[in-house]
């Protein structure tokens, strides 16, 4: 089937043309509804050849850059579009609006310029330019005004969940936050205070994806397990107030000394307690801070006794057995669970490990000991698992012995995500 532009000739084949056409859009219900008012909308009646043609704009990738441009200068444009009366005009104009975004800045002064910071609004280019497209590829003017409302909606007006700052008007512009349930992440994010010295800790994504799906801005995170304080780092360049919990003294200091040195620009709380987080009084420790419930709980325990943390007996890493170290484990969730306000999130980041060539699956049984507890399970995420340098210079070794002995080399870990009812 060819799918015909609103305001091209019926006929252009669409491998012909560099643009999208609705066929390659994964949108079938707004296909549907297109196809719809093609038969009854503005153009019904008209024989494809009667339709005004016009020149398609080339589309080439676009930079991801933001763009600061005048919010009334936009919106100016923006309402021309709306007064357009017939495809024609309202094709000629989007070309026009689509080609001063592209070319921007332009080379005889910027109507978008803001003259003034209030009336600054920052939006991507890419998302611009494509929601643009989206009108240009609209198969009726009625739909492609449906597409300039919905822009001009995004400029003026935010719409956001109970528990995050995602302006779902303009969902598009946040492509980085992870929606899949596998991740692969190759490189560690190692800016600021990230040092990544710590033998145990986890790449500061996770921290931060989880607290931008998972949070507001000036909102309480808690992490039970903070080794090298990964996660209160990430809370300063969140935003977030964050109160990490760590069992080994020394650990805890030279996580103090980190988060200490990450620039706080919006002055939130970080606060690095040296406790057991099986029996750590949470409620004095928020009640200090006026606070009585978190809004995030992070969980990154010792995957059992993979890495022995400490000779401490209190260290999850010391369990005696894998039924010990979920006692533990449940003992932390208990703990914790009536500090975690209702309706928000759980995260627990935990690998499995062979004993004795049998794979147990830590991760699992964790899994478990929260559903038992009453959470919601909301998602099994896969992480790729970076394998330690001490592994990676003895790769082969490894290779040779998962060959002669019928096993596998750990590559992932998960990261659970758990919602208190
Ligand atoms: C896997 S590491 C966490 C690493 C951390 N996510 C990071 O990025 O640095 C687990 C940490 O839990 C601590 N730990 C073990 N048992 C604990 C307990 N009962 N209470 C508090 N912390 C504990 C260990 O000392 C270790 O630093």
């Amino acid at each position: 089937m060819i799918v015909t532009e609103f305001g091209v000739p019926g006929g252009v084949p669409p491998a012909k043309r560099r643009g999208r056409t609705l066929e390659t859009d994964d949108c079938t219900s707004a296909h549907a509804r297109d196809e719809a008012e093609v038969r009854n909308g503005p153009l019904a009646g008209f024989e494809p050849q009667q339709r005004p043609s016009f020149d398609i704009p080339e589309r080439e990738p676009l930079p991801r850059d933001t763009l600061a441009l005048s919010k009334t200068a936009l919106l100016q444009c923006l309402s021309e579009l709306t007064s357009a009366e017939t495809p024609a005009v309202f094709k000629n104009k989007a070309c026009a609006l689509r080609e001063r975004i592209v070319q921007r800045p332009a080379k005889n002064g910027d109507l978008f310029l803001p003259m003034d910071p209030d009336d600054a609004v920052n939006l991507r280019r890419d998302t611009l330019v494509f929601e643009i497209d989206q009108m240009l590829d609209a198969l009726t003017l009625d739909r492609a005004k449906y597409y300039l409302r919905r822009l001009e909606s995004g400029l003026v007006k935010t719409r956001t969940s109970a528990i995050n700052d995602i302006n779902l008007l303009r969902w598009k512009e946040y492509d980085d936050i992870v929606t899949d349930s596998l991740w692969i992440i190759d490189r560690r994010d190692t800016s600021g205070a990230h040092a990544g010295w710590y033998w145990g800790n986890f790449v500061p994504q996770i921290p931060q994806q989880m607290m931008r799906r998972y949070t507001k801005k000036g909102e309480w995170v808690l992490d039970t397990f903070t080794g090298s304080g990964t996660t209160l780092i990430e809370c300063r360049h969140l935003s977030r107030n964050g109160v990490g919990i760590e069992l080994s003294p020394h650990v805890a200091e030279a996580a103090k000394r980190l988060v200490a040195a990450e620039p706080n620009p919006q002055g939130i709380t970080s606060e690095v307690v040296v406790a057991d987080s099986r029996a750590a009084d949470i409620g004095t420790l928020l009640a200090q801070h006026g606070q009585r419930r978190v809004q995030l709980l992070i969980m990154h325990p010792p995957y059992h006794d993979i890495i022995e943390f400490s000779d401490d007996a209190r260290d999850l890493s010391n369990a005696e057995s894998t039924e010990a170290f979920l006692r533990m484990f449940g003992q932390v969730v208990d703990n914790t669970t009536p500090w975690l306000e209702t309706g928000r999130f759980l995260v627990v980041v935990i690998g499995d490990k062979y004993a004795k060539g049998e794979w147990i699956p830590l991760g699992f049984y964790c899994m478990s000991e929260i559903m038992k507890r009453g959470y919601l399970l909301k998602s099994i995420v896969v992480k790729n698992f970076d394998t330690t340098r001490a592994k990676r210079s003895q790769e082969q070794l490894w290779r040779y012995r998962a060959l002669v002995g019928g096993f596998f080399i750990f590559k992932h870990e998960y990261v659970l995500v758990f919602q208190k009812q």
